[in-house]
């Protein structure tokens, strides 16, 4: 018989899939399999909805505001915090796992939109790494930078493999910004630092000897140019890896100049920050700016103790014993209104949707459920 001239999709899809197995030494297909079933079998034992990744959060309608703003859904994955497989595969295996998850979608999400902290002390085999996992994805991946990716070589591997880290583009009504808000202020050179030392150090959250965060004065700049072009009506989604406002400045879960960002955004009827860095579900509204969270693939972080946003709807702590227990991924659903219905789908609980109606009328409609596990 002759062999098939052309691959379909699907082969060439399962053959890439199969290399890339083959490839980490430490996690072959059979392993990654007996993960999945166990994470099944735990999900049916505890009652849990199955599958619980990417329950849309409400019909998606082919509708079309005045402004042109459609309603379309995109997935999202962030802060996987791959170290070199050789030290840790379970982050590998987590970012495998979210990989599957949205690849699993159907109909495909319109891109796959990455927050930040791919790895975890910006190695190049990390970054390699992630790179190589995130070309799975059937969807487009559009990714943004955050600290873990940037401080060994002041994002010079990162770029290499994604491009620039401030982008802006269209879709289907929505104006979309991605921003590098984790610019820091020089603290090393003056020490005298390695560039492992700097690593580690903005890699540690509360060391007193880093900077806060920055979007900067010359990105603000761009940002005031890049959106010059739009009207007031335009519905906005910025990207951010740290929450551009003030939560708790000794985590850097924090922007420096996040007044001043806002100031630039604020004209805009609708403005949507989605930010990384925090591992957390977490829901903010200053003023017409709604921000929410998005989940770690790797650990959740605890809640800060100030400062806590009162829109937030806060998951209980994660069970100790399981590790992939407070992480997750998701997906956004656009409005025609500019606004979103946010979905966190945590791997070892049922689906949380902050939708646009709780945000838009402060908390008091369409309140998400509080958590119905114990904190731990
Ligand atoms: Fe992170
Ligand atoms: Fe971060």
């Amino acid at each position: 018989m002759r062999k098939a001239k052309h691959k379909s999709v699907e082969t060439r899809h399962m053959e890439e899939r199969r290399e890339l197995y083959e490839s980490l030494k430490n996690i072959d297909r059979r392993s990654f399999l007996k993960v999945s079933a166990v994470a099944l079998g735990t999900a049916m034992a505890s009652g849990l909805a199955w599958p619980h990744s990417f329950q849309p959060a409400s019909v998606l309608s082919p509708s079309t505001s005045s402004q042109g703003a459609e309603s379309f859904r995109f997935a999202y994955i962030s802060d996987s915090h791959l170290y070199k497989k050789d030290l840790n595969d379970r982050f590998v295996r987590a970012l495998l796992r979210s990989v599957d998850d949205v690849n699993s979608m159907d109909p495909q999400p319109d891109f796959v939109f990455y927050g930040g902290d791919l790895a975890q002390l910006g190695q190049v085999e990390e970054l390699e790494l992630g790179a190589q996992i995130l070309k799975d994805l059937k969807a487009p991946l559009k990714i943004m930078v955050g600290e873990h990716d940037w401080y060994l070589d002041m994002g010079e591997k990162w770029q290499e493999l994604f491009g620039e880290p401030i982008q802006s583009w269209d879709h289907k009504g929505f104006h979309f910004v991605i921003l590098n808000s984790v610019i820091e202020k020089d603290f090393w050179t003056e020490r005298g630092m390695k560039p492992m030392e700097r690593m580690m150090t903005v890699a540690g959250l509360d060391n007193g000897m880093q900077s806060s965060f920055t979007v900067g004065s010359e990105q603000r700049e761009w940002l005031k140019n890049d959106l010059s072009k739009y009207s007031n009506d335009t519905p906005l989604i910025v990207f951010s890896h740290s929450p551009l406002y003030k939560l708790y400045k000794f985590w850097n879960f924090w922007t420096d100049d996040a007044e001043e960002v806002q100031a630039i955004l604020k004209r805009f009827k609708s403005v949507v920050v989605i930010h990384g860095h925090t591992h957390q579900l977490l829901t903010n509204r200053i003023g017409n700016i709604h921000f929410h969270g998005l989940l770690s693939t790797a650990w959740p972080w605890p809640y800060a103790p100030e400062g806590m946003p009162e829109l937030t709807i806060e998951m209980s702590r994660p069970d100790p014993f399981n590790p992939n227990d407070g992480c997750g991924n998701g997906e956004v659903i656009t409005h025609t209104d500019g606004l979103i219905d946010k979905v966190y789908s945590l791997w070892n609980r049922n689906p949380i949707t902050i939708s646009s109606t709780y945000t838009s009328s402060w908390g008091k409609r369409d309140r998400p459920p509080m958590p119905n596990r114990p904190s731990y």
